[in-house]
């Protein structure tokens, strides 16, 4: 089997290639099954260091980090922003640089700023993961998107041809970028949609359309991702109230009822409910919203043991063990 996953870092969607993307679905399907045993450990990373650097907040990805770290048996550090020396004045290089001294393995990094995973990866030798930066990327969660829409159509070539809807604060939205970069590599056929003042000019040539009519957009699509409205990025005036967006851009039963019978409908989280969902379309059976978020942790499990799984004086070797099932070698029983 060619190589197919030879890298130190995880800093995007867009530089990585379509196989690499199966590689990560693929071996991320096989550590969903740990998750369902009594005891939810794997020995694969014993002695490996992981440290969460998150600067913003986090409830789903950053514990999904964390608990994917200690499933497969790593030390695993979370870094409180608020009580460390970062508050004192000291520069981000800095503080990785003191960090990677103590000999970590991983730093997943989340930051306001789009580009410090990328900065920090060039300064450090150990592994780094973009849990997020700025409006730039987040990549884990467009991966955990493409997982949780091939496990329910029964593979990842069902990718392929697929019409996926992304509304709302796209301008704003990091998981709107991965996502629109992650699908149409594989295959899928993107359409963006919200108010003009959240689409930003130009976006098309990610490969995505643009359609500011939510109700005619919804009758095409297979699968329809909400975003957050992301209050706290935004200058405000983007939208004249919150009851007019819910109105035109919100997924209800009303908007749902002119889309697909098996419709997916995805969030990433955190969800604010009555403005771009409805209670019953978020808890209803075409969401996948908490599914995504269990899919995560095999995605960041996956991440982990493709990134650390065999590194030897900065090679990796994850590669070599992993054979083409991506069960037998993990080490998983
Ligand atoms: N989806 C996502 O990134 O959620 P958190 O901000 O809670 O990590």
């Amino acid at each position: 089997m060619p190589d197919t996953f030879n890298r130190k870092d995880l800093l995007g969607i867009e530089d990585l290639s379509v196989e690499e993307i199966v590689k990560i679905l693929g071996s991320a399907a096989s550590f969903r099954e740990v998750a369902e045993r009594d005891i939810k450990k794997v020995p694969t990373l014993r002695g490996k260091t992981i440290i969460n650097l998150f600067y913003e907040p986090s409830t789903r990805t950053r514990t999904s980090f964390e608990i994917a770290a200690k499933r497969m048996s790593a030390d695993a550090i979370n870094i409180a922003v608020a009580s460390s020396s970062i508050k004192k004045g000291e520069t981000l290089k800095d503080t990785a640089l003191n960090l990677e001294a103590m000999s970590p393995d991983c730093i997943v990094v989340r930051h306001g700023s789009s580009g410090t995973p990328q900065m920090l990866a060039r300064y450090l030798k150990c592994s780094v993961i973009n849990a997020g930066d700025g409006l730039h990327e987040h990549p884990s969660q467009a991966l955990l998107d493409m997982l949780t829409v091939s496990n329910r159509l029964g593979g990842i070539e069902k990718l392929d041809g697929l019409r996926i809807l992304i509304v709302g604060d796209v301008a704003h939205s990091r998981v709107a970028r991965s996502n629109i970069l992650g699908f149409s590599k594989m295959g899928a056929h993107v359409t963006v949609c919200g108010p003009p003042t959240m689409i930003p000019v130009g976006i098309e040539h990610l490969g995505c359309d643009v359609n500011h009519d939510m109700t005619a957009a919804v009758k095409d699509a297979d699968v329809v991702m909400m975003l957050r409205l992301q209050l706290e990025r935004q200058a405000a005036g983007l939208f004249p109230s919150p009851r007019e967006y819910a109105k035109l851009y919100g997924l209800d039963s009303l908007k749902l009822k002119r889309a697909k019978k098996d419709v997916i409908i995805l969030h990433p989280g955190p969800i604010n409910r009555g403005l771009e969902i409805s209670p019953e379309v978020a808890d209803g059976p075409w969401s996948l919203i908490l599914e995504q978020v269990a899919n995560g942790l095999a995605v960041r499990m996956a991440l982990f043991y493709l990134l650390l799984g065999g590194v030897k004086d900065g090679i990796s070797n994850a590669n070599k063990s992993l054979n083409p099932d991506g069960v037998r070698l993990l080490n998983l029983r």
